[in-house]
């Protein structure tokens, strides 16, 4: 807890980050998307993150229809939350600058990386949208959420931040359960997009302590409050989210449900997206070293006190945040 945090740039592993990212560097139409189509025959997300083999009553093209929409509501939220990151990462390089010009480099990469992501999810749902029956919704525009998010204290964006990078590692080793036989092309968004999610991850780590090292414990407390906010305002957004994607399963999928069922769907497909984006990060054990090293006992209770409601609702297992 609060251990000592060396606030010098340490220049080899910003290096390391830039080594890494030149090497395996890709592009979207060359390397991920390669004139391929969705294969609608295929579920798009594996069912680790999607949960719909828990809808019972819902027969096999049921439950990839609705993997399918989850799909396309995960390259919309990448599409969103990428529009925050990148734009904090600039605002952050700014700090190196006129310093380490490897750190500065590293988070340029970085930034750029992030364009190109957006750009892919952006082509995705494009291609989705295509072959999918109209009425799909995504509740939130990126740069509403983006100005809200960047309202908070960096320390706060970070820490979401590195939430989240850490969480595409484990929607990556979903991706590529032997059980799981998912369109492959969405196995390869996994997979091209964890890579530079990788370093992603780490350079989080290191600015996010370089951040936490300039705050009194007040700011920092603040900042705690801020990221509980942050988490919180992020389930929102899944909730209505899940209620549209419920309801669109339900107008295409060509077969009336009980009130029972229905319900049953929207309360599944939120358990899912609270899975997928709060408590697959929340749970990653490097997030939580890291997030462990920053905050008190007190602050780290006050997270999993907040997280609580959310995790109660969903699977599997309760996150372990706290000291
Ligand atoms: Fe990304
Ligand atoms: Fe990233």
């Amino acid at each position: 807890m609060q251990a000592t945090i060396n606030t010098t740039v340490d220049t080899s592993r910003y290096a390391k980050c830039i080594e890494t990212s030149k090497r395996i560097r890709w592009e979207i139409e060359r390397d991920v998307i390669r004139g391929r189509r969705f294969d609608f025959a295929k579920p798009f997300l594996p069912d680790g993150l999607s949960l719909v083999s828990q809808l019972e009553f819902l027969n096999e093209p049921e439950q990839r229809l609705l993997s399918q929409i989850q799909g396309r509501t995960y390259a919309n939220i990448f599409g969103l939350v990428e529009r925050f990151i990148g734009a904090k990462v600039l605002e952050v390089s700014r700090e190196h600058w006129l310093g380490d010009q490897t750190a500065l480099e590293a988070l340029v990469r970085f930034t750029d990386e992030e364009l190109k992501h957006q750009e892919m999810f952006r082509r995705l749902d494009e291609m989705m949208s295509e072959d999918m029956p109209a009425g799909y919704t995504a509740v939130a525009e990126p740069n509403a959420v983006a100005s809200v998010v960047l309202s908070k204290s960096t320390w706060a964006v970070l820490g979401l931040t590195c939430h989240i990078e850490l969480f595409t590692q484990l929607h990556y080793r979903s991706s590529i359960d032997h059980e799981q036989h998912i369109d492959a092309l969405w196995k390869d968004v996994f997979l091209f997009h964890w890579r530079e999610e990788s370093q992603h991850a780490v350079l989080d780590e290191m600015e996010w302590k370089r951040e936490d090292a300039k705050l009194t414990s007040e700011q920092r407390d603040r900042a705690v409050d801020e990221l509980i906010e942050l988490v919180g305002a992020v389930d929102g957004i899944l909730q209505a989210q899940a209620q549209a994607d419920a309801h669109y399963f339900l107008s295409v999928c060509g077969r009336p449900f009980s009130a029972e069922q229905a319900a049953h769907i929207g309360d599944t497909v939120l358990k899912a997206y609270r899975w997928q984006y709060i408590l697959s990060g929340v749970q990653d054990e490097r997030f939580a070293a890291i997030i462990g090293e920053l905050v008190s006992e007190a602050q780290g209770a006050r997270i999993a006190q907040a997280l609580a409601p959310i995790a109660q609702a969903a699977a599997p297992a309760p996150p372990a945040i706290a000291a």
